[in-house]
């Protein structure tokens, strides 16, 4: 009971928490694996094929050359409903998005349940301060989760608004915030940082901590909103990931947004890096309300085209240190089957975004590495523009990747490529002129 409290302390429930120690990160590790091994077992799979490595020195290096990448033709057709017909008009496509809501439920991201307990938002703490040379109104706030089904585990979800003090209906942006020790935090970059760039515009932003609320580890799948909802029981194979828990907060802090005046939930854009990248566009494709996404580095399992061979591969998704993100089921494609069983890739969640723009952000591969397949996001979005275009909106216009720095954003979905490394730092200024365009009054 002792080791479960602690384990309760240090999975990360409390953003203010100190890092795990090795001990601890030892122990969770080997609770991911069992539960990893649990969930083959019970999917009937004895053995997985291992990825690549994200190390380009080591002998298994996962593949950088171009030429090996694309051994496979064939992509699933956004615009081809499963049994074959041609969607047409935009009635037709509603009903093919559903269909592609059912297989990434089924098969990759797993299925929110339908109904998860209340979320009922406490504010903390209230000041008034400025940001730069901004004033600024800051409120704390805590979502509780009703746990009544099962008292024993406590969710809470951690989330910090700021607006410029005294207007109404802003614009926001709301951020899946890394929570990291103070020593590893980056030196801010020179120049204005990215609150000050939304602040002068006169947006605000609230950062949300998904940790707080769902554990990024297998051994946190029986604690957080999966576990409370599972009552502390292992997952069903298509039960929901911690991406999909993710989004399921920001959905939940959207709830608040659309109960405040200073607010505009209308203009509400998600926005993330890498993992929390993953979980940006998994909130864009399935909760409508967000106006605008914009997605940092979310590579494989993210933004970037599952089948290619190039950087980050399924193998490495499905592995013990990752499957937790999707439901059981997506360990399946490591081992007997294999990506080009998929029956759906990237594009398509992307295309599950469409009318609504999204600017899909990614570092120079000399900068940030190949691991997260710049390309393979580029091509991602460009196959995902026939479904804008047949909503009367513009796609990405090309099919030619444009080289670093070049911005692709003269339609409703955008990309660039800026010259640094894993962070979506140099391209702020570019989605906000992107943003500006649907967020002027
Ligand atoms: C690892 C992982 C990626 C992930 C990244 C991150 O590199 O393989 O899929 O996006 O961590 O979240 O930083």
């Amino acid at each position: 009971m002792k080791y479960a409290v602690l384990l309760l302390l240090l999975i990360g429930f409390n953003r203010v928490s100190a890092q795990p120690s090795d001990r601890v990160r030892d122990s969770l590790r080997d609770l991911s694996r069992k539960d990893h091994r649990l969930m083959m077992d019970r999917l009937g799979i004895t053995e997985l094929r291992p990825g690549p490595s994200g190390n380009p020195e080591a002998p298994n290096a996962a593949n950088r050359d171009e030429s090996k990448a694309s051994p496979c033709t064939f992509l699933p057709d956004p615009l081809v409903f499963d049994n074959g017909g041609g969607v047409k008009t935009s009635q037709q496509w509603q009903l093919r998005r559903k269909e592609l809501i059912d297989l990434f439920d089924s098969e990759i991201y797993g299925k929110t349940p339908e109904t998860v307990p209340a979320v009922s938002w406490q504010v903390l703490e209230e000041t008034d301060t400025t940001v730069g040379t901004y004033d600024v109104h800051v409120t704390q706030l805590r979502g509780e989760v009703d746990n009544t089904i099962y008292p024993d585990i406590d969710v809470t979800i951690d989330m910090e608004l700021t607006v410029p003090s005294d207007t109404m209906l802003v614009p926001l942006i709301l951020q899946f915030t890394w929570n990291l020790p103070a020593g590893w935090r980056r030196p801010p970059a020179d120049g204005p940082t990215w609150e000050e760039q939304l602040l002068k515009q006169g947006w605000g932003f609230a950062k949300i901590y998904p940790t707080s609320y769902q554990a990024d580890n297998g051994a946190g799948l029986t604690q957080g909103i999966i576990g409370l909802v599972n009552k502390g029981q292992p997952r069903k194979m298509d039960d929901w990931g911690t991406l999909k828990a993710w989004a399921w907060g920001a959905g939940r802090a959207m709830d608040y947004f659309e109960t405040i005046s200073a607010v505009d939930a209308d203009r509400v854009v998600i926005e993330g890096l890498s993992r929390y990248g993953k979980a940006a566009i998994v909130t864009m494709a399935y909760d409508q309300r967000f106006a605008i996404g914009f997605i940092g580095s979310s590579g494989a399992g993210g933004t970037k085209i599952f089948r290619r061979i190039y950087g980050e591969q399924v193998e490495n998704l499905a592995s013990a240190g990752e499957y937790h993100w999707f439901a059981p089921n997506f360990i399946k494609y490591a081992g007997p089957l294999t990506p080009n069983d998929l029956p759906v890739d990237a594009h398509e969640l992307i295309a599950l975004c469409a009318p609504r723009p999204v600017f899909i952000s990614s570092g120079s591969p000399d900068v940030e590495g190949h691991w997260i397949d710049a390309r393979g996001m580029f091509l991602a979005t460009a196959h995902a523009s026939p479904v804008y275009e047949l909503l009367g909106k513009t796609g990405l216009g090309t099919m030619k990747y444009p080289p670093e720095g070049a911005a692709l954003m003269s339609g409703d979905l955008a990309f660039r490529q800026h010259e640094g490394g894993h962070t979506v730092g140099p391209n702020w200024p570019y989605f906000i002129e992107f943003a500006m365009r649907y967020f002027e009054p």
